[in-house]
């Protein structure tokens, strides 16, 4: 019984270390971690993070290592030889103004200079991308050089790669949080405030972003996925973008679109070219083309699609859109016309 108990706590033992030791790792590397940056912007954040690590374990090894020699020699001695007047004043100043003030004095500088990188002007010229925070979602605008809206999507925002591109972020309902943390440090949204921030990506590649502020129940599942593209791709994947959705060109999409214009669903979302024109939810006019449903939560998958029309709250309880109840055909109609707008 005892050796029972014994092995089944091992067990759950080195389940645990094992679970902790994935989790540690898995953080270290992959689509969304601050000290595997893919770009100019996360790197200088990242190296500002190895240099006061670094600095922070060498003054706790230093510190450490002092209480252990005064531990020591204090056995060792019997007879302890107090310090002098002029020698303790010397090592309160030293160690307790000095050394604290070269090392504050050093992480500032630091910090500013990381900051001049995070804050520098962008070419007026850059592409710019506003980005506005709902619960629990992302608004994604792409503007022209004259700061007009060209094209809208949600949840996904494509770059070009070795480009800057300038973020406007804002917010409507709470204060939220913008961070790709392969790419760009957090900077939070705040209703009524615009706030500006830049990204590069260095190399083609999926990041994942994440509200990095707690805006509610959905908190956690409000994420984003970045792709970065060479900048052909980018070019044409963004005029398809500016298109209005096609009109859909068989019997099947027609009756599809007849049942998302005639549903609840217009009061909320917009699909450019039909009269659709809602603005509180994402915009659906290219939505086949997203590998994601719900801000990240789920794949776009038929099922998920499925799923989250039906029963939304299912799937990511609190958020503010209802269920929609419609008769099997319908359903599969309405499904093949979301997934038909590319
Ligand atoms: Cu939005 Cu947390």
């Amino acid at each position: 019984m005892t050796s029972t108990r014994v092995g089944f706590n091992r067990r759950r033992l080195r389940g645990a270390a094992l679970s902790l030791a994935c989790v540690l790792l898995c953080a270290c590397s992959g689509q969304q971690s601050a000290i595997t940056p893919q770009g100019p912007v996360a790197d200088r954040i990242a190296w500002f993070f190895w240099i006061m690590t670094g600095a922070a374990g060498a003054i706790l090894a230093l510190v450490l290592l002092l209480l252990l020699a005064g531990v020591f020699r204090g056995r060792q001695q019997a007879q302890s030889k107090p310090l002098t007047y002029i020698q303790s004043r010397n090592l309160v100043l030293v160690s307790g103004v000095v050394m604290p003030v070269v090392v504050l004095l050093g992480f500032t500088l630091f910090s500013a200079m990381t900051d001049r990188v995070v804050a520098k002007p962008m070419r007026a010229d850059a592409i710019t991308v506003e980005i506005i925070g709902h619960q629990w979602w992302w608004e994604v605008h792409y503007l022209d050089n004259r700061q007009q809206r060209i094209a809208t999507t949600a949840n996904e925002i494509h770059i070009p790669v070795g480009q800057p591109v300038r973020l406007l972020l804002k917010a409507t309902d709470v204060i939220h949080s913008f961070w790709v943390p392969n790419l760009s440090g957090k900077t939070d949204m705040i209703p009524g405030k615009t706030n500006t921030g830049w990204l590069q990506a260095d190399q083609p590649g999926t990041f994942r972003g994440q509200c990095g502020e707690f805006c509610g129940l959905q908190h956690a599942r409000m994420a984003f996925w970045v792709e970065a593209q060479p900048a052909g791709e980018f070019q044409s994947w963004l005029a398809r973008q500016r298109e209005p959705a096609a009109a859909p060109d068989d019997p099947v999409l027609a009756r599809g679109q007849a049942v998302f214009l005639a549903s609840q669903c217009v009061m909320c979302h917009a699909v450019r070219g039909t009269r659709a024109l809602g603005r509180v939810a994402p915009d659906l006019t290219h939505f086949g083309g997203r590998k994601t449903l719900a801000a990240a939560s789920v794949p776009n998958s038929r099922g998920h699609l499925a799923g989250w029309i039906l029963d939304p709250q299912g799937i990511k309880p609190g958020n503010f859109m209802p269920p929609t109840a419609l008769a099997p055909d319908d359903l599969s109609a309405l499904l093949d016309y979301l997934h038909s707008l590319k």
